[in-house]
């Protein structure tokens, strides 16, 4: 009973930051992410008699107790559907390199519901794998998919239509992403607990959630008319706004460095020299950047120059989760 499963990591343009519930991992609001094709996760889940409990091996390691608990919690819900009991091998190698900061909860969970299915021998539709992954992880949904995808919000409290649906191909639009890395160190809160506190605490809340609706429909109008400039200008406004949450939670999460402001800074200075090219910037230091494939040099060799920017990555949109092998014993 084993299968292995490839998927991609996104970065969202319209963000996520709220849950309607912590436990299954509804969001208040939707989001909207773009799929990134050189940052994925391959992952094989091997489900074995000879095993005590779930083992999990990250990038040829075994991974951290709180991590393989996370994960085990994970397998639980497959394991139900497919009314199995057997403890299971989860290997798990990122495509980006390690010790780069960047870690994706996505592509992780993406390819562990897609490898762990198969492997239970269930077949489940794309909504309801994108459904089975946000309980892993609320980005994870998305990264079912290819190309641009949103999240709904859905209304059920049993999160039946809190699920991610694709919007374009990864074909649709050949723009660049390039992730610029300003540091290594870990950062000071994981995006579930800092959304929890900056729900809890940050007087801007209420107006994230209620701006939340204009973004999504301003994204959906830059996306058809593939209007650069139009989806720049809101996915920089989303992350923004989601970092004045944090950093107006009591107490304040900083989950930028100097250098991320350098980026911005440089981002900024580019456009005025006529280079089309937007940031977004995810609960970390790290920016990605948004600019047409024809861009994609000029933009990087000006960002490799940043004193503190520690590398950059390019990547095009990338396809969903899918299956590399199957076998079973
Ligand atoms: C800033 O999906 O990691 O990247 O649902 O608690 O696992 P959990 O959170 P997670 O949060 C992602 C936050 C974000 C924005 C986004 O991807 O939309």
């Amino acid at each position: 009973m084993k299968a292995t499963a490839v998927a991609h990591a996104n970065i969202a343009l319209v963000k996520y930051w709220g849950k309607r519930d912590e436990a299954l991992n509804l969001p208040v609001a939707g989001s909207i992410s773009a799929t990134l094709l050189d940052l994925s996760t391959c992952t094989s889940v091997i489900f074995e008699e000879e095993l005590e409990n779930d083992v999990l091996m990250l990038n040829g390691q075994r991974a951290s107790p709180r991590a393989e608990r996370r994960v085990s919690g994970f397998l639980d819900l497959i394991r139900e559907r497919a009314k199995i009991r057997l403890p299971a091998r989860v290997v798990s190698e990122n495509s980006f390199p390690a010790g780069t900061g960047l870690a994706s909860s996505a592509s992780a969970f993406a390819s562990i519901a897609l490898a762990g299915i198969r492997a239970a021998s269930l077949t489940l539709s794309p909504a309801k794998l994108s459904e089975l992954a946000r309980r892993g992880s609320g980005s994870a949904a998305r990264s079912i998919f290819g190309g641009f995808v949103e999240m709904k919000a859905g209304r059920e409290s049993d999160g039946s239509d809190a699920v991610a649906a694709p919007l374009a191909d990864e074909g649709y639009w050949p723009i660049s992403l390039i992730v610029v890395l300003s540091s290594t160190d870990p950062k000071e809160m994981g995006s579930s607990e800092g959304m929890i506190h900056s729900a809890r605490t940050s007087p801007y809340y209420g107006a994230w959630i209620e701006s939340s609706a204009r973004d999504l429909e301003e994204t959906h109008q830059a996306i058809i008319a593939r209007d650069l400039e139009r989806l720049g200008t809101v996915a920089e406004h989303s992350s923004l706004k989601m970092h004045a949450l944090t950093l107006s939670a009591r107490p304040a999460i900083v989950y930028w460095e100097g250098t991320t402001v350098t980026v911005i800074r440089a981002v900024r200075e580019l456009r005025k020299r006529g280079v089309p090219v937007y940031f977004s910037i995810d609960a970390g230091p790290q920016v990605t950047l948004l600019c047409e494939s024809g861009s994609t040099e000029s933009v990087k060799s000006a960002l490799e120059g940043i004193p503190g920017v520690q590398g950059v990555l390019v990547s095009a949109l990338g396809p969903g989760a899918r299956c590399l092998e199957e076998e079973s014993s």
